[in-house]
C-alpha cells in the first residue's frame, strides 16, 4: 500500500440487491479496526450506505451532490467518524439530480476522482458505495478508482449482467483510467447448505479465477438487520459469522491492495 495516498476502491456491480452496500459498510467498519483510516463515499441516491452507519438522510445534509455538482470540497461533506477509524460522505436523495445534470458537465468522467484528489492523503482506503446501473454515478466511482470489489450474490442469474459490467470496465480502463484493476469478486449471501450455493461458487470461480475471494459472506439475518439499527454488523453482532466474515474479507483486502 502506497503511504499517505489513500486508494480508492469502488465496490460496484450494476445489478440491484447483491450486497454492494451490506459491504461498504461493513467492510468498512472492519478495516477501521484495522486501523486503517478509512473513508467511505455513499455514491449511491438510495443512501444505503448512509443510513447503514445511522445517519439521517434529510434533504439540508451536505452530500456527494454538492461536491460533484456545485464543487463543495470534500472536507466541507464530510462526517467525522461515524466507525471507529471511518469516515463518511453521505448521499441524500439531491444525489438523484446528478445522473442527469452531470451529462451537461465538461469532464464529467473525473467529478469525484477531482472531488476526492486533496484529501486522499488523509486516508489509507477509501471506498465508494455505487448504485445499481451503469451510469454517470458509476462512471464517476470507475474513473476515481484504483480497484474494484465486485459483489456477486450466490443465486441463479448470478453472472447475468457481468459482462456488460466488465465491457464497461476495460473501456472506462482503456480511455480514462489505465490504473483500474479488479482486486476481488465477493459471493455473498452464501448458504453452504444448498448445492445452487456451491455451483454458482464454482461457476464464477471458473470464470474469475483466483480473484474470487477466499471468504464467502453467508446470508444471515443478522447482516439484514443491523442497518435498521444504524449500526455495523461489528456493532450489532461482534461475534457472528457475519461479522467474522467481514474481517475475513478485510484482511484478504489489505493483503491484495
Ligand atoms: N449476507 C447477507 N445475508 C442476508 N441478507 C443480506 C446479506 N447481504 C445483504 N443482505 C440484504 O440484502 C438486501 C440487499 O443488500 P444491499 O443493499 O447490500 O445490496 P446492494 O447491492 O447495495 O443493493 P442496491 O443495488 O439496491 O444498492 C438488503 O436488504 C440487505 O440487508
Ligand atoms: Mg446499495
Amino acid at each position: 500500500m502506497k503511504p499517505n495516498n489513500a486508494i480508492i476502491v469502488a465496490i460496484i456491480n450494476q445489478k440491484g440487491g447483491v450486497g454492494k452496500s451490506t459491504t461498504a459498510v461493513n467492510l468498512a467498519a472492519a478495516l477501521g479496526e484495522l486501523k486503517k483510516k478509512i473513508l467511505l463515499v455513499d455514491l449511491d441516491p438510495q443512501g444505503n450506505a448512509t443510513s447503514g452507519f445511522g445517519v439521517e438522510k434529510d434533504g439540508e445534509l451536505m452530500c456527494v451532490y454538492d461536491g460533484l455538482i456545485n464543487e463543495a470540497p470534500a472536507e466541507s461533506l464530510i462526517i467525522k467518524k461515524v466507525a471507529e477509524n471511518v469516515d463518511l460522505i453521505p448521499a441524500t436523495i439531491n444525489l438523484a439530480g446528478a445522473e442527469v445534470e452531470l451529462m451537461n458537465e465538461y469532464a464529467r468522467e473525473h467529478r469525484l476522482a477531482d472531488l476526492l484528489e486533496p484529501i486522499r492523503d488523509a486516508y489509507d482506503i477509501i471506498l465508494v458505495d455505487c448504485p445499481p446501473s451503469l451510469g454517470q454515478l458509476t462512471i464517476n466511482g470507475l474513473t476515481a478508482a484504483t480497484y474494484l470489489i465486485i459483489p456477486i450474490q450466490c443465486e441463479f442469474y448470478a453472472l447475468e449482467g457481468l459482462t456488460k459490467l466488465l465491457e464497461t470496465e476495460k473501456i472506462v480502463k482503456t480511455r480514462i483510467n489505465r490504473d483500474l484493476e479488479i482486486l476481488g469478486v465477493l459471493m455473498t449471501m452464501y448458504d453452504s447448505r444448498t448445492s445452487l450455493a456451491k455451483q454458482v461458487v464454482n461457476e464464477v470461480q471458473a470464470h474469475f479465477g483466483d480473484k474470487v475471494f477466499e471468504t464467502k459472506v453467508p446470508r444471515t439475518v443478522r447482516l439484514a438487520e443491523a442497518p435498521s439499527f444504524g449500526e455495523s454488523i461489528l456493532s450489532y453482532d461482534n461475534k457472528g459469522k457475519g461479522a467474522q466474515a467481514y474481517r475475513d474479507l478485510a484482511k484478504e483486502v489489505i493483503h491484495r491492495v
